[in-house]
C-alpha cells in the first residue's frame, strides 16, 4: 500500500510512504506504486504515530446511570456508586463496555490503551474479563492492564493475595492507592508492597498517587525514592498527583530534586481531575491538575490520560485523547505556538515511553506500520478545527475510518 502525499508530524514537506507485510517499508518523496498497489492520496493531510491513552478505566467505562448517577460529582461518591455496582458485575457486562469503549478510542485514533483494572474484589472478574479483550482485540489495539487496588491493599480484605493473584493471571503493571490507605503508614507499606511484588514478577508500576487536594498527602515523594532506591525508575508512573497542586513552594522545590533522580513518569488527567477536585473549596476553588509545566522543565515524562469515560466519576467523554489534551492544555497553561503545535507528543511519544512501547513506536523504516491520517497539515490546525482521525492503522491493518463531515455556510 502506498500512502501518498503526507506532512509527517508537523514537517511542512510533504512525503510518501510504502507499506509491505505490515511494516513501513519506505519513506520518501515522490514514491511510485507498482502495478496494482492500493494508494490513498492524502493530499497534505498529517501522518502521526497512533495516539496513546495512557491512563484510563475500562472496567468501568460506560457505566454512567447504572445502578445510580453520582449526584454530588465527587471522587468518593464516586467511589462508593462503583462498590455497588461491584456486587453485580459479570464478566460479560465488562468486556462489552470494556469492547465498545475500545472501538470509540480506535475511532478516534487510539491505538495503544492503558487500562486501570479493579482487583478489590474477590472474583477479579474484571481482571479475567479485561485479559481476555486483550488477548482478543491484540491485532487491533495493545492493551496494558494495571492491577488497580481501587480500595486500597491494605486496607481492603485480602489486598495483597488480590493483587498478587492478579499478577499471576497476566496483569503489566502494579497498582497502588496509597492516600486512599486508612492511615499514612499504610499507604507507605503499600508502596514498598508494590514495588517489590513489580520487581518479582518484572513489571511496570503505575500509582494513583496523592489524588487529593490535601497539601498533605507527599506519597509522591516515597513513590520517588523506591523507583530511585530500586533502580526501577522510568519503569515507575505516578498518576494524579494532584495535590502536588496544593504543595508549598518550598516543598515542591525540595521535592522536585528526588522527582528528577527518580527518573519517574507522570500522568495528567485534566478532564477528570478538573471536575472532581476543589470539592472541598468554597473560593478560590483550586484546579485540581498536578504542575505539568515544572515537571516537564524538570525533565520528567508526562502524559494526559482521559481517566474515565461515562462511569461513576466522570459523566461525559467518548474516547477521544483530544478532549484530554485541549483541557490540559489550558489548565496548565501550556498555549504557547510552539506548545500548541507540539502539543500531540503528551499524547503520543510521552505517552509512549510511560507505557515503555520502545523504538517500535516511531514513524521509521522497518517498524510496524502503526499510525493515523489527521486531517490538517499541522497538529495546530488539527487541534483548534476539531479535525478527524481519517484513518488508523495498526501494523498495516485498518482498523478505524471517518468521512470529513461537510459543512455549508449559506450566506
Ligand atoms: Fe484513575
Amino acid at each position: 500500500m502506498l500512502i501518498k502525499n503526507v506532512h509527517l508530524e508537523n514537517d511542512t514537506e510533504l512525503t510518501d510512504i510504502l507499506i509491505k507485510d505490515g511494516k513501513f517499508e519506505k519513506i520518501a518523496p515522490n514514491l511510485t506504486a507498482a502495478p496494482d498497489e492500493e494508494v490513498i492520496d492524502c493530499n497534505g493531510a498529517m501522518v502521526l504515530p497512533q495516539f496513546i491513552e495512557s491512563h484510563v478505566h475500562l472496567d468501568s467505562a460506560l457505566s454512567a446511570g447504572d445502578p445510580r448517577w453520582n449526584i454530588s460529582g465527587t471522587l468518593f461518591e464516586g467511589i462508593q456508586v462503583w462498590s455497588e455496582k461491584k456486587e453485580t458485575l459479570t464478566k460479560e457486562d465488562v468486556k462489552t463496555r470494556a469492547r465498545n469503549a475500545i472501538r470509540k478510542q480506535a475511532a478516534n485514533g487510539i491505538g495503544h490503551v492503558r487500562t486501570h483494572v479493579d482487583v478489590t474484589d474477590p472474583t477479579l472478574i474484571a481482571m479475567e474479563g479485561l485479559l481476555e479483550l486483550r488477548e482478543e482485540l491484540k491485532d487491533e489495539v495493545n492493551v496494558q492492564i494495571v492491577a488497580f487496588p481501587q480500595e486500597g491493599i491494605y486496607s481492603y480484605p485480602n489486598g495483597k493475595e488480590l493483587m498478587e493473584n492478579a499478577a499471576k493471571m497476566g496483569a503489566d503493571v502494579i497498582g497502588a492507592i496509597p492516600h486512599f490507605e486508612f492511615t499514612r503508614e499504610y499507604g507507605v507499606e503499600s508502596l514498598n508492597f508494590a514495588v517489590k511484588l513489580a520487581e518479582k514478577y518484572d513489571l511496570l508500576v503505575d500509582v494513583h498517587c496523592d489524588e487529593i487536594d490535601d497539601e498533605q498527602s507527599r506519597f509522591v515523594e516515597t513513590l520517588a525514592a523506591r523507583a530511585y532506591e530500586s533502580g526501577l525508575k522510568d519503569r515507575v508512573t505516578a498518576s494524579h498527583t494532584t495535590a502536588m497542586h496544593s504543595y508549598n513552594n518550598a516543598y515542591a522545590s525540595r521535592l522536585f530534586r528526588i522527582l528528577r533522580m527518580s527518573e519517574m513518569n507522570f500522568v495528567a488527567n485534566p478532564l477528570v481531575n478538573t471536575h472532581l477536585q476543589g470539592r472541598f473549596d468554597t473560593y478560590p476553588k483550586r484546579r485540581g491538575v498536578t504542575r505539568v509545566k515544572e515537571l516537564l522543565a524538570n525533565g520528567n515524562n508526562v502524559s494526559f490520560g482521559h481517566d474515565d469515560i461515562q462511569d461513576p466519576w466522570y459523566p461525559l467523554g467518548d474516547g477521544n485523547m483530544r478532549d484530554a489534551l485541549h483541557m490540559g492544555l489550558h489548565v496548565c497553561q501550556m498555549m504557547g505556538y510552539e506548545e500548541l503545535l507540539n502539543s500531540y507528543k503528551i499524547i503520543t511519544h510521552n505517552a509512549a515511553k510511560t507505557l515503555h512501547l520502545g523504538d517500535s513506536y516511531a514513524i521509521k523504516e522497518g517498524n510496524p506500520a502503526s499510525f493515523i491520517v489527521l486531517n490538517a497539515d499541522n497538529f495546530y490546525n488539527a487541534l483548534n478545527e476539531k479535525k478527524e482521525v481519517l484513518y488508523n492503522f495498526t501494523k498495516g491493518k485498518l482498523i478505524a475510518k471517518t468521512e470529513p463531515a461537510k459543512k455549508e455556510v449559506l450566506f
